[in-house]
């Protein structure tokens, strides 16, 4: 290991997207020797498809202690305090520095950041960038920095597996694409410190707003060389995906998202009727938490034999054409989106259902993304830093990766110079690797457990592990998983590893939704009788 006097540490980051970015960025000003590696080509994370933006308490009016209360009422007492604490009092500072990278948000005629609104926030806190491409802004600049920057990059390097040696992570194990050839070659990369910045797993779900790169590589990494996850039961499904596919494609994810903040512009959730029944379930209606309203839409279709429900912009301005135009102006890559659908959103109502959008959980760190593996750091989407709980309040995600990347790359250096690896002792009894003490009697026989494969296992997660689930449906996800884990396969190719990640990350969810029993933000079972939010009439209705 090299000491602070000698820092030039090696340093892998796996990752592109705006945790990984930054991670880099500040590694490398530390004067480590960064090596970033992504799968794809650095552009393509999930960052790029952030539309809403990114939350902070930017504006005179707005105070710091109000975005913590907020994040924490959003994480239905689930979030680590001090860690939200952190998100919130350096999140200003964040956002500054994403603007010296050259990240232009929005502003008005005066030159002030336009305010945005989204659900649960009690503030318009949010900064947005073209409108809804806040997260491509984004994506763009930080990429256009470390083009330049020292850091070098990798990609089409596929993360097989972390290299463990000595209890330490020392290196990664890569599937380096070598087009044409189809299988790619293995090479191990050796290093000081690897930080996975590796993004969600929504590819675990059949319908989700996030791109196929979305495959849970970097918590399946971290569980296989025995790293603590933590509350991967979380899973949050956004209220809002266009039903149905474009002519052209307009995302690279299967679902298309219409942001929230589209609702905080004042677009209403109606049914088929044309009633708003989203005040049926809370009494801020579609500002309420985005679980409680994903679960109102999914209980809205179940009335009408599953059929979407409306999200109704129609009159946001005073006559159809201004609302076109505003709607252009203001979301142009949703309008775009509509459109190629052949929808006109400022004279109809466009239909609307959730989908799977943002795990809360993954790799458990503590703040500053040190893992209980010494000398693994995990950042954005795939770590569990708490700051969550059970449900992610509206554009905190971008802020979380930018807020607990850099403190990430600013720690490297002074923990590999202390010669110890801090997070080690403290992480190491947080495992969440729940699926290993499942409840007896909640497994059922796998009789009926079909061939493996991708989307046999998003369909099973959807039906049985999704927005609503019960010990039933999770005992039988878990015996087909179970079963299918039970059969030897030799991955060779990049999707036959990312296949065998979504089946492990899989059954340390439905592990950890089946030992969770009773209902909390974004993990909601149908046979526990704790039920917060849900109105008395409806439940009653489930339950019967
Ligand atoms: C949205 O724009 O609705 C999504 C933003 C987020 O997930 O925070």
């Amino acid at each position: 290991m090299t000491t602070a006097q000698t820092p030039a540490l090696d340093v892998i980051v796996v990752g592109s997207g705006i945790a990984g970015l930054i991670t880099a960025l500040h590694a490398v000003e530390h004067g480590c020797r960064v090596t970033l590696v992504t799968k794809d080509v650095l552009e393509h994370a999930n960052t790029r498809y952030a539309q809403g933006g990114i939350a902070g308490v930017m504006f005179d009016d707005d105070h710091i202690e109000d975005h913590v209360r907020d994040t924490l009422t959003a994480g239905a007492g689930l979030s680590d305090p001090v860690a939200v604490r952190v998100l919130a009092e350096e999140g200003p500072a964040r956002i500054r520095e994403l603007v010296e990278l050259g990240v232009a948000f929005d502003r008005d005629a005066e030159g002030a950041f336009v305010k945005g609104l989204e659900a649960a926030h009690s503030y318009p806190r949010i900064l947005h960038s073209g409108g809804d491409a806040t997260g491509t802004a984004i994506e763009k600049a930080l990429v256009a920095r470390l083009r330049v920057s020292d850091v070098r990059v990798i990609e089409h390097a596929f993360l097989v597996d972390l290299v463990v040696r000595d209890a330490r992570v020392t290196g990664v194990e890569l599937l380096v694409d070598d087009r044409p050839a189809e299988l790619g070659r293995r090479e191990t990369l050796e290093s000081d410190a690897v930080v996975l910045a590796t993004g969600g797993a929504g590819e675990l779900y059949a319908h989700t707003t996030n791109p196929p790169v979305a495959t849970g590589d970097g918590i399946a990494a971290a569980i296989r060389a025995g790293g603590a996850v933590a509350d991967l039961e979380f899973f949050q499904f956004h209220p809002t995906v266009l039903e149905g596919k474009a002519d052209a494609a307009g995302s690279g994810a299967d679902s298309f998202l219409v942001s929230e903040a589209v609702r905080g512009e004042g677009a209403t959730l109606i049914d088929e009727h044309g009633r708003r029944f989203a005040f049926d379930a809370h009494p801020d209606g579609e500002l309420a938490p985005r679980d409680v309203v994903a679960r109102a839409i999914a209980r809205q279709m179940e009335q009408q034999d599953g059929r979407p429900v409306f999200l109704d912009a129609t009159h946001l301005r005073a006559t159809p054409d201004e609302t076109a135009a505003f709607l252009a102006r203001r979301f142009p890559t949703i309008d775009r989106a509509v459109r190629e659908r052949g929808l006109d959103w400022a004279r109809e109502p466009i239909p609307v259902t959730p989908a799977a959008h943002y795990l809360m959980g993954g790799v458990t760190t503590d703040l500053f993304g040190r893992t209980s593996l010494p000398s693994l750091y995990a950042v954005g989407e795939v770590a569990r830093t708490g700051v969550h709980g059970a449900n992610r309040l509206a554009s905190n995600s971008l802020l979380e990766g930018a807020v607990f990347g850099a403190r990430a790359g600013d720690a490297i250096v002074p923990d590999a110079a202390s010669g110890v690896w801090p997070a080690a002792d403290a992480l190491a009894g947080s495992s969440g690797l729940a699926s290993a003490s499942r409840p007896a009697g909640d497994t059922l026989p796998a009789a009926d457990a079909p061939p493996f494969s991708r989307d046999a296992l998003q369909q099973l997660l959807w039906e049985d592990a999704g927005l609503v689930r019960d010990g039933a449906g999770l005992g039988h996800a878990a015996s087909v998983l179970a079963a299918w884990a039970a059969v030897a396969r030799s991955p060779r190719t990049e999707a036959e590893f990312e296949d065998e990640n979504l089946l492990v990350v899989a059954e340390a969810l439905v592990g950890a939704a089946l030992v969770r029993r009773e209902s909390v933000g974004a993990h909601f079972r149908r046979d526990d009788a704790v039920r917060h939010e849900t109105p008395v009439a409806t439940l009653t209705a489930e339950v019967a």
